[in-house]
């Protein structure tokens, strides 16, 4: 059984993410020219786009990565999230940009604001590939936004459904019968 038959729809092709990936880049290295740039990778959703975005930043940059505690799906969040893996290096007078898979409900990216804000970079953003807006709970708004989607959950390019799919070289939806299944 492959994956692409748990995929009813595809809503972004390799070759539109390459393209959207390599937009966000030229972007990101035009605003953060002369400055101390950290992409910082939230594990494991991140992953894939960081690896692409990275490679279409065309000035120097250096890289960190973390992971946080998720809440799962289906249960409500307290809006408490625990870091799992910590960063290495310090943010100490850094331009952090953190680096997203998709921003849904915004609560891991609210507490990892606010978690590394208080150590001291010298600025800080969020760069997101996918935005899911209707689902906002908090109110947190990415500094780049590769697209917008709708609130229909997705897999490929990272992004996981119980930590499968996530090698899936493009984003597509799931069948509804593989979460009945
Ligand atoms: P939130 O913004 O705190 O609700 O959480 C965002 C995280 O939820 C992302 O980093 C993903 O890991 C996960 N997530 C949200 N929507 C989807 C989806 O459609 N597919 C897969 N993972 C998702
Ligand atoms: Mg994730």
């Amino acid at each position: 059984m492959a994956m692409k038959d748990d995929i009813a729809e595809v809503l972004f092709t390799e070759q539109r993410l390459a393209e959207i990936v390599k937009e966000m880049g030229e972007r990101i290295s035009r605003d953060y020219t002369g400055k101390n740039l950290v992409m910082i990778s939230v594990l494991k959703g991140s992953l894939i786009f960081m690896a692409d975005l990275m490679r279409a930043v065309t000035i120097p940059c250096s890289i960190d990565f973390l992971s946080v505690s998720s809440y799962g799906s289906g249960t409500t969040t307290t809006g408490e999230v625990r870091i799992l893996k910590d960063l290495d290096t310090s943010l100490e007078g850094k331009d952090v940009l953190v680096v997203e898979d998709i921003l849904d409900s915004g609560v891991t990216l609210s507490f990892l604001l606010k978690n590394l804000s208080a150590r001291h970079p010298n600025s800080i953003r969020l760069c997101t590939l996918l935005d899911k807006p209707e689902r906002r709970r908090v109110d947190i708004r990415p500094d780049y936004v590769g697209a917008q989607v709708p609130d229909r959950f997705i897999v490929g390019y990272g992004l996981d459904y119980a930590e499968k799919y996530r090698n899936l070289p493009y984003i597509g939806v799931l069948k509804p019968e593989v979460y009945a299944g």
